[in-house]
Parts: C-alpha cells; structure tokens; sequence
C-alpha cells in the first residue's frame, strides 16, 4: 500500500492599528463580553448528518447538568452502557446547550470511556437567553459505544460570579440508527461506479468512502481526571502522549487528533512575530508568530504533523460577528488525521510505543488529546491526496475616543475559510473524490469598556458547498445584528443512492 498525503496551508493575517493603543490591544486578547436583547438560537452552519431525517431506532439521554462555577472541578462522569435490545449501526451525539446571563465562550469536551467524541466551544451568551444544539456523526466510535460499564465524562470549566452571570446547562443524548446497508449501483451519469451507500453517511463526517467504523478505538489521553482527559501543553518544548500497544491484527491505524487552544494562544493565529514586539518595545506576551504545527511522534520519531484550523471562539475579534451564525468550527472543532498505517511495520510487535504530541511554537496553553482508529480489515487504498487551505484575513481599527473614560472603538473585518479537498483511488482504478468550500466574511464596528461591547453593529455572510460521492449541500446565511436575513440551502442525494 502506498500512501501520500498532500497539505497545503495559507494563513494570512492583517491588523492594523490606527491612532493605536497598541499595547494594550495585544496584551489583552481580541475577547469581550457583550449584552443581547433577545432570546437568540445560535447555529453552526454543516451539512446535515445524511441520517438525521430518520427516526432513531433507540434514544439515550445520557447527561443533563448545570456548569455553574466549574473552574477548578474535574469533569462530570456518568456510567454508559448501549440501549438493550436496540439494533443500531450509526450513531449520533446530540449536545444541547443553553444559558441565560453574560459570559464568556467556554470550551468543553465529551469524552467516553477516555477518548475524545466533541470538542465544542460554547455561544457567547448574555442575560436575554440563548440555546443551540450540536449534533455530530459518532459513527466511527461504535466499537466503543458497544461497550457496557464505561463512562461518559464532560468538562467544561466556566466562572460564574456577579458580573459573568451565565450557567451553562447542557443536556447529552445519544441517537442511534439503523439503517440497511446496501449495495446500491450508482446511475449512468455517476459512471456505473459502485458506491455502498452506508459508505457514503458515514463519510459524512469523516475520511473517505473507505473507511469503516473502527475495529477498536485506542484513545491517547491523561489520567490526570481532575485536570480532564486532555493533555495541557504548556510550552514548545513539551511533549505529551502516551504509551499504547497496537495490536497484532491491525491492518490500519489512523490518529486522529484534538486540539483547542487558550491563553496567551487563544488568537496564535493573529499572534505578532518576537522580532516586532521586541523592534516596538511592546509589553505583549503573545508572540511567537502566527503559526502552529502540531507534531506527531512515535518513541520519539517524528512522524507527521497538522496545522490547526483556526476557528474562532465565538468571543472573537467582534462577538457580534458570531451572533447567531457562529464561526466556523466553533461548535465542532475539526479533529485531524493522520494515517499511521505505514509505521505498522514498527508498530506491530506487540510492545508499547510511546505516542507523543508537541506543539511547535506554542504558548500556554493547548488542550490536545487524540483516538487511534485501528482497523482489523480494509480495503486496499492506492493513493489519497488532499488539500486544506485555511485562509484567514483580520482587519482591525482600534482608536480611543478620549483619553479618560477608556472606551475603545473597533472597526473590523474579517474573511475565513475552511476549503479542503480529497482524492482517493482504490487501485482498481475507481476514484473519488470530496469536495468542501466553507467561508464566512464578516463586518462590523463596537464600542467597548473593560471588555464588555458597550454598542456596535455586525453582519455575517457564510457561504457552505460540500460535493462528495454520494450527496452535495450547500448553503447561502446571512445575518445583520443578530438577526438572520437570507438564509436558502440546496441538498441532494444521487437518486439511485438516495433510499433512505
Ligand atoms: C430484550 O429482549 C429479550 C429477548 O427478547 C427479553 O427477554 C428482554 O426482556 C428484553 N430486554 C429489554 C430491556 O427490553
Ligand atoms: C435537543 O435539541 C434538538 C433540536 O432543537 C431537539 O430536537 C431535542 O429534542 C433536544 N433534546 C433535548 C434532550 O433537549
Ligand atoms: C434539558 O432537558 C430538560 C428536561 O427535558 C429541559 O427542561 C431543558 O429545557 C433542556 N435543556 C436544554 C438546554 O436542552
Ligand atoms: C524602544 O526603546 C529603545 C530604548 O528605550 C528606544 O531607543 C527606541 O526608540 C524604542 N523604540 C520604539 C519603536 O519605541
Ligand atoms: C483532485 O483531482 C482533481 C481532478 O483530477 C484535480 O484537479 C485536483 O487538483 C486534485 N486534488 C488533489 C488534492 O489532489
């Protein structure tokens, strides 16, 4: 089997500052809390889960719980077991969220049984009330979803005091599925090539239309239960992971890697060079370039690496950008895969092998943990070639009005995109192909005091396309001051695919 992956990153980031209180704008993060006049439903733009129109065969509510003052607290676990007597070969996890009170964007993360399903960040709530519901294809994870006597954990850390007002109650559900599989030729028009429609909902979420639910999930994530599963990287120099024994009959092994960032981080993706805050005499910690890599090593060696997508927690630049349409990924941070299967060579001698993670260039703090996939069977995979381009472009004017009061204006604008492109053969010379184009450009003006929007204006504009191998989507939103004002979406299914 041969294997080449391809990956291409952009990243291009303006800010200006006029009049500027430079110092300041970069010391404290682009982050701010904003009031809201309605009751507001928050969504992230994705394609719908092929399977969402059906009827679960079987429904589990798995968790409800109040994240009031959380900092400091370990996760919140309860016992998993599967539904009885329940038939179910695709899976959801459905993660509704609401609160009423001013706060901040919090991230949390849905583990089970240690391994890493959702890494969501929150909407940035205020004292009228907001909701939004996340649901995401836990397909891959069925082999750990069969399992009895595990628990489900989640972590989300919040602060609730008298000026962050908001509690976050969430309540988790887990739907499963049953749909037939089959083995459906595609019509004249998709030339005759075969595709398993069951295939094709799963890779909804994920690869390709090779890729089965795993065999086994092996999650690489901390024991240190009151800190969460995730690893903290602190620092460039750290390198975190775990050591696993893959076993014997792997065929292929793919790691898939969580991340979310913070702190002095939390923007790394506007974050300024070391060289222009020393050349400015800037007091700014946030430095290190605009740029990270998160490297994968197997007992030390280096084998392959991610750049991030920058998604913007929706507390970001201008919270009222994201306000409802939030930011790209926001709501279900992308994970990253990395094909392990040619190191099974080393991998398969039935040792442990330490699997570690650092992140090049890195602040305080990243959250990182990762899922090896393992597949005991498969077929066989040529050649896979993928694209991701994220661009990103941030203007930002900032001028004080006057000198006492400490108001702040801010005009920005920003344009972001998640483009990513795959090819795949089997080696039969059948080939495949997905294609996603997801951008967001956004406007807007705020005044603000101590961190809170004080007044301001925004619109959002998102644009979604999706063609894959078996469906394509696409959407035109559009929001102005938390309002939606064009919404119109196109889906289709290949007709002889489409017997759901
Ligand atoms: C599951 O099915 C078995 C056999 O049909 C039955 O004995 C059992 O009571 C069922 N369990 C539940 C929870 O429905
Ligand atoms: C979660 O939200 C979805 C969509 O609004 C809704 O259909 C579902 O009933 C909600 N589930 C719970 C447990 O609140
Ligand atoms: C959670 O479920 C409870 C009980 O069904 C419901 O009252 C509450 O509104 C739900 N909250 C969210 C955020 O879905
Ligand atoms: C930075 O500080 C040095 C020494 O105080 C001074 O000579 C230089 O002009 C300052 N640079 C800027 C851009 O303010
Ligand atoms: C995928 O295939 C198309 C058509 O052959 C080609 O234009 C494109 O560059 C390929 N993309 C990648 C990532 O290999």
């Amino acid at each position: 089997m041969s294997n080449l992956q391809l990956f291409f990153f952009l990243i291009v980031i303006i800010i200006n500052f006029i009049n500027a209180p430079i110092c300041s704008s970069l010391q404290h993060p682009s982050h701010f809390i904003r009031h809201g006049y309605f009751q507001q439903k928050y969504l992230e733009i994705n394609r719908p889960l092929p399977f969402a129109n059906l009827t679960p065969s079987c429904t589990l509510p798995i968790l409800s719980h109040h994240f009031g003052d959380t900092i400091g607290l370990p996760p919140v676990s309860v016992a998993y077991a599967p539904p009885e007597n329940c038939s179910w070969n695709h899976v959801a996890l459905q993660f509704n969220a609401s609160s009423n009170g001013v706060q901040y964007d919090r991230i949390a993360a849905v583990w089970l049984d240690g391994a890493d399903l959702l890494r969501t960040s929150t909407a940035e709530p205020t004292e009228s009330g907001g909701f939004w519901t996340v649901t995401k294809d836990v397909t891959r994870y069925s082999s750990l979803l069969a399992k009895q006597d595990i628990s489900l954990s989640v972590m989300m850390e919040n602060i609730v005091n008298d000026v962050y007002t908001g509690a976050y109650y969430v309540n988790l559900t887990i739907l499963y599925y049953y749909i037939e599989e089959m083995n459906v030729p595609l019509s004249a028009t998709r030339n005759n090539r075969k595709v398993r429609m069951v295939d094709d909902v799963f890779v909804d979420n994920s690869m390709s239309l090779y890729e089965k639910p795993a065999d086994l999930i092996i999650p690489i994530s901390g024991y240190n239960r009151g800190e969460g599963f995730w690893f903290r990287i602190r620092s460039d120099s750290e390198l975190k992971g775990k050591s696993v024994i893959i076993p014997k009959n792997t065929y292929r092994a793919v790691m898939e890697i969580c991340v979310s960032f913070h702190g002095l981080d939390e923007f790394w993706y506007s974050n300024p060079p070391d060289s222009y805050i020393r050349a400015n005499n800037l007091t700014s910690q946030r430095g290190h370039g605009s740029y990270r890599e998160v490297l994968l090593n197997i007992d030390r060696n280096l084998v392959g690496s991610v750049v991030p997508f920058p998604v913007i927690y929706p507390g970001g630049i201008n919270p009222l950008y994201w306000d409802p349409i939030v930011s790209i990924g926001a709501f279900d941070h992308p994970s990253y895969d990395i094909d392990i299967t040619p190191f099974l060579g080393d991998l398969l001698d039935g040792k442990s092998h330490f699997m570690g993670f650092k992140v090049l260039d890195s602040l305080p703090f990243w959250l990182l943990d990762a899922n090896i996939v393992v597949s005991e069977t498969g077929t066989k995979i040529s050649h896979t070639s993928m694209k991701r381009e994220y661009p990103l472009t941030i203007t930002t004017k900032t001028w004080k009005p006057s000198r006492e009061d400490g108001t702040i204006i801010m005009h920005s604008e920003l344009e972001h995109e998640r483009n990513e492109e795959k090819n795949w053969s089997n080696g039969h010379s059948h080939s495949y192909s997905s294609r996603l184009k997801n951008g967001q450009k956004c406007k807007g003006w705020m005044s603000v005091k101590d961190r809170i929007v004080l007044q301001g204006g925004a619109t959002t504009e998102q644009s979604y396309s999706y063609n894959g191998e078996a469906s394509t989507y696409s959407r035109e939103i559009a929001a102005a001051n938390g309002k939606l004002v064009h919404d119109t979406a196109t889906y289709s299914k290949f007709p002889s695919v489409s017997a759901m």
